[in-house]
């Protein structure tokens, strides 16, 4: 009996999980943790996998090289590590045993046991979307909590530091360095050889990494080599307060960056938190194409609030509890708002949240008073890791969910260049722009006009992120603004969206197709939408002229698009076998266009089912693969729950399986829930397509 017993406890453990871990998660163990996720720069995760504690691997950039960040707690006398994987011969820390894992949408909160004391470790990266100087912030928060979890007292210091990894892509370059004391203890480290604007392996070869905690008196600090700074806290529970000067290559003898706190005795109360920001910040941060092929340099958006970057970083180490209090509230609303789908949908938003974001910056230009213009808010995204397109437009669209949601107005500054640059005539195509710029952070634009060729997807992506804005923000600067760009693309819509020529889709990995069903639905809501737009400006005659030839083409399409067989939309017209996701259909709901009848909708949503591999219903019947983005689109506009939960449940399941330990990628295998290229893209962004609408 017993020994039956023990057998099916094994075999019971064995199926539900990975038998290393040992952890309480919640809401789930994701592929990577974020940890410092702000920026394409600044842009910290822990590799996780099927089941990787906080001290069993070092952070890593969103690329996957390792990020340095290391951490110890000494308990009377005995030193642990609990972040990071540092090895420093000679001496023998034991290890922290990681308890628990929670992640919301803008925290990743682990506890690690360290023998009598139990360690909380909070990862703060702030999500601020009504308040452009603190959501410009590069910089993250972590802090530490010590309670006693045995009932006595006990004598604890903790240390952390960061290595120069976090300012190049190449570890053979020069850093140099400086500690300054004061109120805050701050840690900067750069290249000692900068390029603007450039990049290494996508790391900025440009700017500084900073490394802050408040100086209190039981502050003490240290750079150096790894082993000499980490065996200098292990063996005396603080630092020496010197500096090295000896500046040099970030992989010769390793420099580091370290704080230590002396805690003193710390009982069952949880401590107040050991507070550490880290950062990156660079000036100018992009470089913008403008009238005549002029380059604009632009600065982050938080210099006009902060002369230096030391009063950013003592606003930002003192703001922490305000700034926890309003990230709990924004966690708890998000949770609240995704839960009313299911428990598992709010897992998806959670993890989605700081990912999108972290593909972002906000920027201002200056006067030629040389005074910041804080009327001309840009943001910029970084398209990441599929390539590094600026403000791509077709990234831009899937993404559009998560900007809705916080904040409208972000959408703007979003569709801004894209808007400012082709009015200024440089651009040569007649549809709408794929991008920017090929290269973060230069949005210089394509004056060759020789961008990715998308002129379908991106005409009719924008004039639905257009009305979308104008209708969400109810403001008509856009529209009225950018009027005749508008209209400009919407004649190629209504000279190319009912048959679509042989051409790519936002989904080019899958190759060129002609007569894409999808594709002709996006270019059909895009001629209605530029309708509604006119009607919104008053111009009723062109308004109920482009109503009438989307309504035109409806009935037509329907022809074209329908399988012979009469249950289900092709891929491409007459190809009866052939079948996608009709994702494009969410915008027509978005919208509130309703072109497009409601037996369509329902007919699909009875089709899905039927084509569901393990993990989900494939993109089309190209591949088995699918996109997690466009499932929960297609979730969004489900006339079904079964249905809407079917997307929602195989999203959840290859989130959380375990194959992979890159930062969330929207692009996976839906017979065994393995990840292919993508990673860490903003896409995800549109896993909130179920908690944003056209109303407030
Ligand atoms: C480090 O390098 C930067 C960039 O070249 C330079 O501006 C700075 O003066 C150097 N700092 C030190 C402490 O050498
Ligand atoms: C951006 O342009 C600058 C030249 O202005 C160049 O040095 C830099 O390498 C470019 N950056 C990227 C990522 O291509
Ligand atoms: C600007 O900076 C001051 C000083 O740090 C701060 O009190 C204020 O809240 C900041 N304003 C914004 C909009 O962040
Ligand atoms: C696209 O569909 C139209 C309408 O069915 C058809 O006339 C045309 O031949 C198709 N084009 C291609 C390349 O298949
Ligand atoms: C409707 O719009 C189309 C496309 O711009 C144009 O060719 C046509 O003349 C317009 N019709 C009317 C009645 O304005
Ligand atoms: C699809 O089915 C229709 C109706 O049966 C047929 O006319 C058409 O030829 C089929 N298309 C192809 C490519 O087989």
């Amino acid at each position: 009996m017993r020994i039956a017993g023990i057998v099916t406890a094994v075999l019971l453990l064995a199926a539900v999980a990975d038998a290393a871990v040992t952890w309480t998660a919640t809401p789930f163990n994701p592929a990577a943790v974020p940890l410092a996720v702000r920026t394409p720069y600044l842009s910290a995760w822990l590799p996780q996998g099927s089941g990787t504690a906080l001290n069993d691997a070092w952070p890593t950039f969103w690329t996957g090289s390792i990020l340095g960040w290391a951490g110890y707690i000494n308990v009377d006398n005995t030193v642990y590590t609990f972040l990071g994987d540092p090895v420093v011969s000679g001496t023998s820390p034991a290890k922290a045993v990681q308890k628990s894992l929670t992640f919301t949408a803008t925290q990743s909160t682990f506890v690690m046991t360290a023998g009598p004391v139990d360690l909380t470790v909070n990862f703060l990266s702030p999500v601020e979307p009504t308040d452009l100087v603190l959501q410009s912030l590069p910089l993250s928060y972590l802090a530490l909590s010590v309670q006693s979890n045995d009932g006595s007292s006990h004598n604890v210091q903790v240390y952390t530091d960061i290595s120069a990894e976090w300012v190049t892509g190449d570890n053979s370059l020069t850093a140099n360095w400086t500690t300054t004391t004061g109120d805050v203890l701050t840690h900067q480290v750069q290249l000692a050889s900068q390029t603007q604007f450039g990049e290494v392996s996508d790391h900025i070869q440009q700017g500084s990494a900073y490394y802050s905690t408040l100086n209190t008196n039981s502050a003490t600090y240290q750079t150096g080599q790894d082993i000499v700074v980490r065996a200098q806290f292990i063996n005396n529970g603080e630092l020496a307060n010197t500096q090295d000067t000896n500046f040099r290559a970030v992989s010769n003898n390793w420099p580091v960056f370290g704080f230590a706190h002396d805690l003193g005795s710390v009982g069952s109360t949880a401590t107040s938190p050991v507070l550490f920001s880290v950062g990156h910040v660079r000036d100018p941060a992009i470089q913008y194409i403008i009238s005549g092929g002029a380059l604009q340099s632009r600065s982050v958006y938080f210099w006009s609030n902060y002369s230096s970057v030391a009063s950013a970083i003592s606003f930002f180490l003192g703001d922490y509890g305000n700034a926890l209090s309003r990230a709990q509230t924004f966690d708890s609303k998000l949770n609240s708002d995704s839960s009313a789908i299911s428990t598992d949908y709010a897992a998806i938003t959670a993890l989605s949240v700081r990912q999108a974001f972290g593909a972002t910056e906000i920027t201002i230009s200056k006067n030629s008073d040389g005074s910041w213009n804080t009327d001309d808010a840009l943001m910029f995204m970084k398209e990441i890791s599929s390539d590094g397109n600026v403000n791509t437009v077709d990234v831009i669209f899937p993404a559009w969910p998560v900007f809705l949601y916080t904040n409208p107005v972000l959408g703007k500054y979003l569709l801004l260049p894209l808007f400012e640059y082709q009015a200024t005539g440089q651009y040569p195509n007649k549809w709408a722009v794929h991008d920017m710029g090929a290269s973060y952070p230069n949005a210089t634009g394509h004056n060759d006009g020789n961008d990715e060729p998308m002129p379908l997807e991106e005409s009719g992506n924008m004039l639905i992120m257009t009305l979308s804005y104008t209708q969400k923000a109810n403001d008509q600067s856009l529209i009225s603004t950018y009027y005749s760009l508008l209209d400009q693309w919407t004649q190629y819509l209504i000279a190319e969206a009912l048959i679509p020529a042989n051409q790519i889709s936002t989904d080019d990995f899958a190759g060129a197709l002609a007569n894409q069903t999808n594709l002709a639905i996006k270019g059909i809501v895009g001629i209605k939408a530029m309708s509604e737009v006119a009607s919104l400006l008053g111009q009723t005659s062109v308004a109920s002229n482009y109503s009438s030839i989307a309504a035109s083409y409806v009935p037509q399409w329907q022809q074209y698009a329908t399988a012979s067989t009469g249950n289900h939309l092709t891929l491409s017209y007459g190809d009866n076998a052939s079948w996608g996701l009709s994702y494009n259909l969410y915008a027509d709901k978005l919208l509130g266009t309703n072109v497009f009848p409601s037996s369509v909708y329902t007919m699909q949503d009875a089709w899905y089912p039927t084509v569901a591999q393990s993990y989900g219903v494939p993109l089309d019947t190209r591949h088995t693969y699918t996109k997690s983005d466009w499932s929960i689109w297609t979730a969004a506009i489900a006339t079904s729950t079964t249905t809407r939960d079917l997307f929602i449940s195989s999203v959840y399941k290859y989130a959380a399986d375990g194959e992979s330990n890159q930062p969330l990628g929207d692009w996976y295998e839906t017979t065994d829930g393995s990840v292919e290229g993508f990673r860490a893209r903003p896409v995800v962004g549109g896993h909130l397509a179920l908690v944003s609408s056209r109303d407030t």
